[in-house]
């Protein structure tokens, strides 16, 4: 008997059953550069346009000829891929190549260390965690500072050689739980140490823009500004204050709103004063240089200086996610470099694994590196010598000819974008928005949810609106492309830099036809076959 069961249908049938509500539930058989194939009806290859593109992770395209040979040579030289804790030396070049690569783009040569794991969210929570380690070790050092003031202090008293002074216990008074004045040194030493833990308790926050997206593992969900994602698993961990993208003065007004300080004790002139001490509140702020799930938002030069300087202020570090942003997508290797938006983290994923491997890094200063964080976080996968190898090879291709893939990315984005603004100017009716970078762009649509066509209004309504249109896109133009679950209206475009101006115009047609459709408030032509 054949213990592998044929039973369809067990891999998130739920999703399957909504994909195939709006006709994306189509097998893929094949893919190459910017065309995924499936199977028609005689069973041939049919090509589909692919402007989805690995949700951003195919910056080279499906299947790239040269990493995909290079892939081969790898597995068949047995190179060792699992070989734990042993000398990393793939790693260790990969590190030193994103180093040259920083260097060049941030124009100063502070070193990053590199911190691997195996998908976006899993280097976002490692960015996060070691931000916590770092904070959470600041945090001892000013509670064991505070510890020693609070020895010398009773010592002093107690030798008769300094007094608490009225304003200490003033201090207390107001700021203190029970209602009793403070009478004596002790007292005051436990107001001060009771104040002290029951802050020291508190988990931290983080900071991040409305829209943001970082994953949806257990602490990355809680950066991800989307309700849906993110209330139903609050509980499981630290929370996010979100800030409007388009009002920079706002994130100083948040982290005003959630100051806390920690009570010191100092001794000045033989009196014993209680001073604050700042408490390190958020953990990071964490953001997209242009947001991507959240519907290609692009942030501003003024948004990224508000946060550095505010950031800066209170010491607390900027995690730049260039998950979806990087390896060239923007048309620089960092889209953040275009903005002057420095990070003391970057991550970076989905292009890095060149569409073949599954690679993750979080590269970190070395003015913020704890090296004691590599003994407390690891992964069995992370680091592995066959993605190592690959996403180098990634990088070697990024870079060659003097960077010119990021010259023919910023060509290729242009073309691409000025299609889109034509096809918007003939239908400002439909098409809402055209924003985006490089070849990270986005193409809104007008709000239908008033439509008098009863199907598209009932899309518009549910929020399935950029489904539908991708449905027909496909159906009817054989062309690959999606909203993101945070920005229903809005269809992302992420091809690769292998895009040709056939593959423009295909899509022109494509959507100048959908937008007919809608213009006409056609129905029938919609949702029919
Ligand atoms: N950070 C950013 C900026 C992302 O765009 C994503 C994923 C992640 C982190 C998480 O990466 O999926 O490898 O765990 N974005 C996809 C999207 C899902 O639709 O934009 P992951």
């Amino acid at each position: 008997m054949n213990a592998i069961s044929s039973d369809a249908g067990l891999a998130e049938p739920h999703l399957a059953e909504v994909l195939a509500a709006v006709g994306l539930d189509v097998e893929y058989v094949r893919a190459e550069g910017n065309t995924l194939y499936r199977l028609d009806e005689q069973q041939r290859e049919a090509p589909v346009l692919d402007f989805v593109g690995g949700f951003g992770s195919l910056i080279l395209g499906h299947n790239h000829p040269e990493i995909v040979t290079y892939a081969q040579d790898l597995l068949r030289s047995q190179l060792p891929i699992h070989a734990q804790f042993s000398r990393a030396a793939h790693a260790d070049r990969l590190a030193s190549a994103l180093n040259s690569v920083l260097r060049r783009e941030l124009g100063d040569d502070e070193r990053y260390f590199a911190i691997f794991a195996n998908s976006g969210a899993e280097a976002v929570e490692a960015a996060v965690k070691h931000a916590e380690f770092d904070r959470s070790l600041k945090l001892a050092a000013l509670s064991e500072q505070i510890d020693a003031h609070v020895t010398q202090a009773r010592s002093l008293v107690q030798g008769g050689l300094a007094v608490p002074a009225d304003s200490a216990y003033a201090r207390l008074d107001e700021a203190g739980p029970s209602g009793d004045p403070v009478q004596d040194l002790e007292e005051l030493i436990a107001h001060v140490e009771r104040w002290n833990a029951e802050r020291l308790s508190t988990p931290p926050l983080f900071l991040a823009p409305e829209g943001a997206f970082h994953g949806k593992l257990v602490g990355s969900v809680q950066l991800t500004h989307n309700e849906a994602f993110r209330t139903p698993f609050k509980a499981l961990a630290a929370q996010a204050r979100f800030v409007p993208l388009d009002q920079p003065e706002a994130i100083r007004k948040t982290i005003d709103a959630e100051r806390r300080v920690l009570l010191d004790l100092a001794v000045t002139d033989g009196a014993v004063t209680v001073v604050e001490r700042e408490f390190p509140v958020f953990c990071a702020f964490v953001l997209e240089p242009i947001q991507g799930e959240g519907g290609i938002n692009m942030v501003t030069r003024e948004f990224a200086e508000a946060v550095r300087s505010a950031c800066d202020a209170i010491g607390c570090p900027v995690v730049v996610d260039e998950i979806q942003s990087g390896m060239g997508r923007s048309g620089a290797f960092l889209a953040s470099s275009l903005i002057g938006l420095r990070g003391d983290y970057y991550t970076l994923a989905k292009s890095l694994g060149g569409g073949v491997a599954k690679t993750s890094v979080v590269l970190i200063r070395e003015s913020r590196y704890r090296r004691e964080f590599e003994l407390v976080h690891s992964s069995t996968f992370a680091k592995d010598g066959f993605s190592s190898l690959v996403a180098l090879k990634v990088l070697e291709l990024l870079e060659a000819d003097g960077g010119r893939l990021y010259r023919v990315v910023a060509e290729r984005g242009r073309s691409l974008r000025t299609m889109l603004e034509t096809v918007r100017a003939d239908f400002p009716d439909v098409l809402k928005d055209v924003r985006g970078a490089g070849l990270m762009l986005g193409v809104e649509f007008q709000d239908q949810s008033g439509s008098t066509a009863g199907a598209v209004r009932d899309f518009a309504r549910s929020g399935f609106l950029g489904y539908a249109v991708a449905g027909y896109l496909l159906r009817r133009h054989a062309v690959r492309l999606f909203p993101t679950g945070s920005a229903a209206n809005t269809l992302r475009l992420e091809p690769s830099v292998a895009l040709t101006d056939d593959e423009i115009s295909q899509l022109e047609a494509a959507l100048r036809d959908v937008c007919s459709v809608l213009r006409d408030q056609d129905e029938g032509r919609f949702v029919g076959a």
